[in-house]
């Protein structure tokens, strides 16, 4: 069963193991959790049983006008269950106030954050490579 949080509260780094899939210089799981807690927003989805981490999304925002939506996973394992939608819809309902909710995703997620009413826009990001692991 899968229980969706929008606290860090006790979630320890051990519950954070293989996120990151496929990034050559990951962020470590004690980063990864650095990362949630400086968030302004964030939903887990927990495997009840194990307690273990399966899915995560976070906001980062001026609580005013705008959030950008910059890391969304889900563990391989528990992908195409309805768990990543979960997450989107429970972040966008937390959001809702606010006018701009931003995400840059590849061509081929358009139509996944399509169906949370999000629109296609050309989007420009720089990447340092050197800083990929949050050290
Ligand atoms: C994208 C992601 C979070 C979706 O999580 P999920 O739990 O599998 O999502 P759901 O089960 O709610 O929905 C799956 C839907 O997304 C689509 N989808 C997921 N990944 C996709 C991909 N790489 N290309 C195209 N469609 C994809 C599936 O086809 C599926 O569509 P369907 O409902 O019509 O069958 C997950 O695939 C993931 O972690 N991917 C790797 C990280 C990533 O790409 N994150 C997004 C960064 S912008």
């Amino acid at each position: 069963m899968i229980e969706y949080r929008d606290t860090t509260d006790g979630v320890t780094a051990e519950q954070l193991l293989g996120f990151f899939v496929g990034w050559p210089n990951p962020p470590s799981p004690a980063t990864h959790l650095r990362i949630l807690e400086r968030s302004y927003a964030v939903i887990l989805a927990v495997n009840v049983e194990s307690q273990r981490v399966v899915g995560f999304i976070t906001a980062i925002s001026d609580g005013v006008l705008s959030a950008f939506l910059p890391l969304l996973e889900v563990l391989p394992s528990y992908q195409d269950q309805g768990i990543g939608s979960e997450l989107v819809r429970r972040m966008m309902a937390k959001l809702s106030s606010l006018y701009m909710v931003d995400v840059v995703c590849d061509p081929n997620l358009e139509s996944f954050y399509g169906r949370f009413g999000l629109t296609t826009r050309t989007g420009m990001v720089l990447r340092n490579y050197q800083n990929q692991s949050g050290d």
